[in-house]
């Protein structure tokens, strides 16, 4: 039956190790290396700046966005969580503050995307993508989530606001750029989910949270196995939501009677 096998996968170094074999998806894939000293220091120099998150988070919990600055004046490092922002002066005192706060557990450094502002908070996208009833695996729902102002992470449970895409990419795109896009993020989400669904024949709707910094790259920061469907319920436009919920409708039921 692979009932079991249904239950979301949670590692996302897992995760990123799977799509990094995929030649068309992985140049869209920030950097991704384990939490270490010395990988801290290689990725800040590659970098700048960089996202630190737990292995196995969720809703946004625990992520940090960190940096080396370089200020002539203020040379030195910072990291912020929530909505609080560490700086310091030594490596040695940067590196031991945020290594405390990973509590012993695995986390990940992934190199950072300056991702777009609307109204001067940062957004991203999530691109949801289902297996058709007739197999076919397909772009189903796309929608952007703004962060609170001065936070760093968009999850609609750290208090971010699922919004319209189309309205916080208006302000950077024009009519005609806007569609491209978003046909290009309907591709890289089908693409993306064919490549999982080879190794993970079970999940039959993947979410993929996409970045966009200023150069407009789809960068994919996560892959979700198990994406919350209710968040299209958010838009005034109901059709998006609909069709979410009759793909997975039909899968469930599928389920079921097999
Ligand atoms: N490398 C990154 N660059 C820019 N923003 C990031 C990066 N990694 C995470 N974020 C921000 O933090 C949010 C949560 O990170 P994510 O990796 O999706 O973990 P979670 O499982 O907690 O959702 C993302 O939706 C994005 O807004
Ligand atoms: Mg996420």
């Amino acid at each position: 039956m692979g009932t079991k096998a249904k239950s979301a996968l949670t590692s996302k170094w897992i995760k990123t190790k799977v799509l990094m074999r995929s030649a068309e998806i992985s140049p869209l894939i920030p950097e991704t290396v384990r939490f270490t000293r010395t990988h801290l220091q290689q990725m800040l120099q590659k970098y700048g700046m960089v996202y630190v998150k737990p292995e196995r988070g969720t809703y946004g919990n625990g992520v940090m966005r960190v940096e080396q600055t370089r200020e002539v004046q203020h040379a030195g490092y910072k990291y912020q969580s929530g909505t609080k922002v560490r700086t310091f002066g030594s490596f040695e005192a940067f590196y031991l503050s945020l290594h405390k706060s990973t509590h012993g557990r695995s986390y990940l450094i992934q190199r950072g995307i300056s991702l777009l502002k609307y109204s001067g908070r940062r957004f991203d996208l999530r691109v949801m993508v289902q297996l058709s009833p007739r197999g076919k695996w397909e772009t189903t729902g796309l929608i952007g989530r703004v962060a609170q102002r001065g936070k760093i992470v968009t999850n609609y449970h750290s208090g971010g606001k699922p919004t319209a895409a189309q309205k916080l990419l208006a302000p950077h795109l024009n009519a005609a750029q806007q569609a491209q896009l978003i046909r290009r993020l309907e591709k890289l989400g089908e693409d993306t989910g064919r490549f999982y669904h080879k190794k993970y024949p079970a999940f039959t709707q993947i979410g993929v949270d996409v970045g966009l910094d200023h150069s407009m790259t789809p960068w994919i920061i996560e892959v979700n196995t198990n994406p919350d469907p209710y968040i299209f319920n958010q838009l005034a436009d109901k059709s998006m939501y609909r069709k979410v919920m009759a793909y997975r409708r039909a899968h469930l039921k599928r389920k079921n009677i097999v």
